[in-house]
C-alpha cells in the first residue's frame, strides 16, 4: 500500500483501492507547493473519507462528491456534503466496523469540534469529530483526525492494531509534541507519521523533535517524516 503525503491532514492510500482522508487541496499551502491539484486526483480516487467538517478537511470534498465518488462521513457531514450537490454520501457515526466499496474501516473518537462557520456569521452544526481506521491491502492506517491526546486511544491501539498512525503535532488546534509523543505510547503502532504542522505559522512544529521523543519512549514504533508530495510504501 502507498501512502502518499498531500499536506496538513490530507492523505492519498493507495492499494486494491484508492482512498483519499480529508481532501484540503485548493487551499492547502502544503499541496500548492508540492504541485498537487484536485484535477490530478479526480481520475484517481475510488473513495473519500473524512473526519470532520473543518474546512482544512473538506474543502474538496463536493469536487469528488459531485462526479459520484463515495463520499464516508459522519452523518451530519455526509448529510451536508449531499444536500450540496455530492450523489453518492454514506453517513456513518463512530462505534464499529462497515465496508465501502471493498474498504474496511471504523470511525473513533477524537477530542475536537466540528462545524462549517460562512461568512454571514451562519454556524453549520456537523456533528461529532472522529478519527478512522481504515484496513486497504491488510494493512490498518489510523487518521487520527484532528484531535488532543485522550487516554481512550489505548482502546483504539488495542482493539484495532494500526499498523501505521497518522498524527497530528502542530498543536493550538490539536495534540503539540508531547502529546503525540503520549498518543504513540498508547496505540502503540508499528509506523507513526505526524501531520497538521507547518501549514501555516500558528502551527509550526518541528517532526524531528518529534521522531526523537518517539525513538527515546517506544522502541516498536518508527516514526517516518513524509514531506508533502512524498510517498512511502507500507507492507502488512
Ligand atoms: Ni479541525
Ligand atoms: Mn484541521
Amino acid at each position: 500500500m502507498r501512502l502518499t503525503f498531500i499536506g496538513h491532514a490530507t492523505w492519498l492510500l493507495e492499494g486494491y483501492k484508492n482512498v483519499l482522508i480529508d481532501p484540503f487541496i485548493t487551499s492547502n499551502p502544503q499541496a500548492q507547493a508540492a504541485g498537487i491539484t484536485v484535477e490530478s486526483l479526480l481520475d484517481k480516487v475510488d473513495l473519500v473519507v473524512i473526519t470532520h467538517g473543518h474546512f482544512d478537511h473538506i474543502e474538496n470534498a463536493l469536487d469528488f462528491g459531485k462526479r459520484g465518488i463515495p463520499v464516508v462521513g459522519v452523518f451530519e457531514v455526509a448529510e451536508y456534503l449531499r444536500i450540496n450537490g455530492a450523489t453518492n454520501t454514506v453517513g456513518c457515526n463512530i462505534g464499529g466496523w462497515f465496508e465501502v466499496g471493498g474498504v474496511k474501516m471504523v470511525y473513533t473518537p477524537a477530542v475536537h469540534s466540528s462545524s462549517l462557520i460562512k461568512e454571514n456569521g451562519e454556524t453549520i452544526y456537523l456533528g461529532n469529530p472522529a478519527g478512522v481506521v481504515v484496513e486497504l491491502d491488510g494493512v490498518r492506517v489510523y487518521h487520527t483526525g484532528d484531535t488532543a491526546l485522550f487516554g481512550d486511544m489505548a482502546l483504539i491501539g488495542e482493539l484495532y492494531k494500526p499498523d501505521v498512525m497518522l498524527l497530528p503535532i502542530g498543536s493550538l488546534f490539536t495534540m503539540g509534541i508531547p502529546e503525540a509523543v503520549k498518543a504513540v505510547e498508547l496505540v502503540k503502532p508499528k509506523v507513526a507519521i505526524p501531520m497538521h504542522y507547518n501549514t501555516w505559522p500558528p502551527i509550526e512544529a518541528n517532526p524531528e523533535v518529534f521522531a526523537q521523543a518517539v525513538a527515546e519512549c517506544c522502541s516498536e514504533t518508527q516514526v517516518i517524516i513524509v514531506n508533502p508530495g512524498e510517498s512511502v510504501e507500507i507492507t502488512a
